[in-house]
């Protein structure tokens, strides 16, 4: 997966559009081969990921090996569905290629809002490659899955790889939305 030079664009830039800070705590979802993860570990100050694959989990260990030590990036084989508990609220989330495989994907970006902090921000990017999938269509999707799970200020940003890769960004509201 990490050798196609698109999957490597397409994480930099959905990284790149989260503009972490260096106190800032954020968490990957899907991380596969973990080039996002090296992506965010250059600019956050702690970078959690998770993932149930144990392949992913291994190239993505070996990838991020040095921040792993230096335990800057905390990588979890676990599912999104049983999301672990962090200590202090995130500030930044991202999933790239990935909330198509959830089962229940409102509800999980429910949860998933709940750990961020109020004005913190998670960015969903697909490149779909199934026939009759449109980036147009993706955003859409995407977009309806984060108004329903609560978040606000919806932005839709495109990269122009082939095929296209849309990426979505959202905030969670200020107003203690439950
Ligand atoms: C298509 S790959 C994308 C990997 C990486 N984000 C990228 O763009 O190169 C989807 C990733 O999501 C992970 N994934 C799928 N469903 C998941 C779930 N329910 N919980 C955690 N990870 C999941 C897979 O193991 C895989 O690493």
């Amino acid at each position: 997966m990490a050798h196609r030079r698109s999957n490597r664009q397409r994480n930099r830039w959905a990284a790149s559009l989260l503009n972490v800070g260096p106190t800032d705590r954020v968490l990957e979802i899907g991380f596969g081969p973990g080039i996002a993860i090296a992506e965010l570990a250059r600019q956050a100050g702690r970078v959690y990921g998770i993932d149930h694959s144990k392949l992913m989990m291994r190239q993505a260990a070996r990838r991020n090996a040095a921040a792993v030590r230096a335990d800057r990036v905390r990588l979890m084989h676990t599912s999104v569905d049983d999301l672990p508990s962090f200590d202090h609220p995130l500030d930044a989330i991202l999933a790239v290629n990935s909330v198509g495989f959830w089962p229940d994907p409102v509800g999980r970006l429910r949860q998933l809002r709940r750990a961020l902090r109020p004005g913190g921000r998670i960015a969903l990017a697909s490149q779909p490659r199934c026939p009759g999938v449109t980036t147009t269509g993706a955003a859409e999707q995407l977009h309806y899955l984060l108004t329903q799970a609560g978040f606000t200020h919806i932005q839709v940003e495109t990269m122009d790889l082939t095929p296209a890769v849309v990426c979505v960004l959202a905030t969670n509201p200020t107003d203690g939305q439950p």
